[in-house]
């Protein structure tokens, strides 16, 4: 499917690659919110969330490796002849950019955790952390883990904003490669 030119002459994602991208942008800003907010809930949930923070965490993980396996497979379709030099670098630079923070944020979230002393609860079976709770470790790996999930959000702020350009200024039509025919 990739590479298909649509009626107006855009080459589109395959649906593969568009569900993976919106999937992992969602379950993104939802982690990044938990994470910021976990302090905030009450004492009794507080185990829950940061669980429910590290699953979401995961499942980007996850996901974030499926997405360059298949791309693989699949590579992204061609920009417009049309598109500039420079912007292809930007978009390359960039697209590495996200991929590689969606798997260092989750890889230090893993540590972060289990130094904590606390293990995962996947439902169906548990993990118990192998460590103590040592906080001259887990302090720094919280801080780094942090710096590094800001990094995420500001290079996909950057990366929307990219979007929000052609939309608007270029008019080229770019969004419509990452979203269906009939989507808009
Ligand atoms: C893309 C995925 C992720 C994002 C965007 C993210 C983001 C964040 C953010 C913003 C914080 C708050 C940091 C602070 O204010 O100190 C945080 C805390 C934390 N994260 Fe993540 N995280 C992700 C994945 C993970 C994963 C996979 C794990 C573990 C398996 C994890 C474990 C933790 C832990 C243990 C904390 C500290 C919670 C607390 O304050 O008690 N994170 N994360
Ligand atoms: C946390 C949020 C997001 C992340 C991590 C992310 C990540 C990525 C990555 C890695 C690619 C490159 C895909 C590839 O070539 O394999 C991509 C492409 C794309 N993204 Fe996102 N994205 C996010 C949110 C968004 C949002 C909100 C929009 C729309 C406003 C958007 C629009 C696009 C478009 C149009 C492309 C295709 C660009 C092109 O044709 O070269 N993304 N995204």
């Amino acid at each position: 499917m990739a590479n298909h030119a649509g009626p107006i002459g855009i080459k589109r994602y395959d649906a593969v690659a568009m569900a993976l991208h919106w999937l992992t942008a969602a379950i993104i800003a939802v982690a990044f919110v938990l994470g910021l907010t976990i302090d905030d809930f009450p004492k009794e949930l507080k185990s829950a969330m940061i669980n429910a923070h590290a699953l979401l965490g995961l499942a980007v993980l996850v996901l974030a490796l499926a997405r360059l396996l298949w791309r693989r497979a699949y590579p992204a379709p061609d920009l417009p002849a049309t598109y500039p030099q420079l912007g292809r670098t930007f978009a390359r630079l960039g697209h590495a950019g996200l991929y590689l923070l969606m798997i260092v944020v989750p890889l230090i979230g893993i540590p972060t955790l289990l130094w904590r002393g606390r293990g995962l609860d996947f439902g169906l079976f548990q993990i118990a952390s192998p460590f103590a709770r040592t906080p001259e470790i887990y302090r720094p790996l919280t801080e780094a883990h942090e710096i590094a999930s800001y990094a995420l959000i500001v290079l996909a702020i950057g990366h929307v904003l990219a979007a929000l350009y052609h939309q608007t200024i270029r008019k080229d039509d770019i969004l419509s490669r990452m979203l269906p025919p009939r989507a808009r």
